[in-house]
């Protein structure tokens, strides 16, 4: 294109420089022939070449814009859904598992074509992951589709980029680009169900997980858990973070959380589960164990 568009523009100032330096006719009155050659100057450069340039370069450009957009490559495909205010990951499944459903983290195996499917539950949100791609809004009723590519191992930030209401901000995601057989390790662990907790206080946390209600929102696979409201919790120690990149995912700031999600992301969907100290220091031990 770049060549075409240079040789189109020297031909037109190489005219241009012609029609302007030419000596002046030396009648004004024009003739049959001068007319006759006219038309002939019109008909050549106003329509013969134009369709002569445009018509091979506008082929060149959609046969290129196709296969840039259908991708019949070695790639891998996640489908990322946007909520208020988090992020639910898919990973497609093969012939023989199932899909992979994980929360506000996306693995990735580094060197590989990804194509990454977003959609929305409820409002409008936009995926930004600056250092792997521009933003991609996820639309309702809509999938829209965008291309990544982490040429090595690394850590990046990604972000809603379109205000989705009050803690737009805090709905990030760590986004981890892994060596293959390390991402295929990860990918292998997150579609065993939890284990069933042994320690006694994580077998308490257990109890009061299901009994304070929070099994109606959360899934914990291979437990009685499987709500759909919340991030599915199934590998939840093995994240970076809670709440959608909001704090990160210690300890102390788990505790935090569970004593009060509204003082920490306000307005978020999780209510304040009323629980004893002893209870959320139970209920953290258990949630820790899911790896
Ligand atoms: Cu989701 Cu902003």
């Amino acid at each position: 294109m770049l060549a075409a568009g240079c040789a189109v523009f020297l031909l037109v100032v190489a005219l241009l420089a012609y029609v302007a330096f030419r000596r002046k006719a030396r009648d004004s009155t024009a003739t049959a022939e001068t007319v006759r050659s006219a038309k002939r100057w019109i008909i050549a450069g106003g329509v013969v070449l134009p369709v002569v340039v445009l018509v091979p370069l506008f082929i060149a450009s959609v046969s290129t814009l196709q296969s840039l957009m259908h991708d019949d490559g070695d790639y891998m495909t996640i489908h990322v859904t946007g909520r208020q205010w988090w992020w639910q990951v898919r990973y497609k499944g093969t012939a023989i598992a199932g899909d992979v459903i994980a929360a506000n983290e996306i693995h990735v195996p580094a060197g590989r074509r990804v194509r990454v499917e977003v959609a929305t539950a409820d409002v409008i949100h936009s995926l930004w992951i600056p250092n792997l791609q521009g933003k991609t809004d996820l639309v309702p009723g809509r999938v829209n589709v965008m291309w990544i590519e982490a040429n090595r191992p690394g850590v990046s930030r990604a972000q809603c980029a379109e205000y989705c209401g009050t803690q737009h901000a805090r709905m990030a995601l760590p986004v981890v680009a892994e060596p293959q057989a390390a991402f295929d390790a990860w990918l292998a662990r997150e579609r065993l169900p939890a284990s069933p907790p042994a320690d006694p206080a994580a077998r308490m946390g257990s109890a009061v997980f299901i009994s304070a209600g929070c099994g109606t929102c959360h899934t914990i696979r291979g437990s009685t858990a499987g709500g759909t409201r919340g991030p599915d919790l199934t590998h939840f120690a093995s994240r970076r973070t809670i709440a959608a990149g909001t704090l990160s995912n210690t300890r102390a700031n788990l505790t935090a959380w569970l004593a009060d999600p509204q003082a920490v992301k306000p307005g978020n969907k999780m209510p304040r589960v009323p629980l004893t100290s002893q209870q959320v220091s139970a209920t953290v031990s258990y949630l820790e164990t899911l790896r």
